[in-house]
């Protein structure tokens, strides 16, 4: 077989891992949301005094800039890392965007435990 045919044999099957892959989080990413609503709203039910502690107005803003954070480094910078001939730069700064993700939803569980303690 011509080596360029075992090239494209992979390539193809690559691609459709990656999809697979991405689809395949995207899923588990939409239920574990949906799941975090569902509980959230369940918990504001059997405690609506929740809704006047600052705590849970500081864990909602954090959310918030999670999900933009979030939004900013998997359809904006990501993508734009991975291009060809993308300044290395941009890399750098979608790599500080997730870690910085990390640290606001630490202290978004932190808020959580302490919400129900
Ligand atoms: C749930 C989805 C994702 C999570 C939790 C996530 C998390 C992370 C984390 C924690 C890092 C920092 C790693 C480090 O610097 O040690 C990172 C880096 C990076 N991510 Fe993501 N990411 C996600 C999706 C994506 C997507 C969809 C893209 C592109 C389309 C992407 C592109 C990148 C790039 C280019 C870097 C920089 C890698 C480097 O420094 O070599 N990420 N990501």
């Amino acid at each position: 077989m011509p080596a360029g045919a075992v090239q494209a044999g992979r390539h193809w099957s690559d691609s459709q891992g990656v999809a697979y892959r991405t689809g395949r989080s995207i899923l588990a990413l939409t239920i574990a949301l949906g799941l975090l609503v569902a509980t959230g709203l369940g918990n504001l039910w059997l405690h609506p005094y929740f809704l006047r502690l600052p705590r849970l107005h500081w864990k909602l803003g954090l959310v918030a800039l999670a999900l933009v954070l979030a939004v900013v480094h998997d359809f904006v910078l990501g993508p734009r890392a991975g291009k060809p001939g993308a300044a290395p730069s941009v890399r750098v700064r979608a790599s500080w965007i997730a870690r910085i993700n990390v640290l606001v939803v630490l202290v978004i569980v932190l808020l959580g435990l302490g919400l129900l303690r």
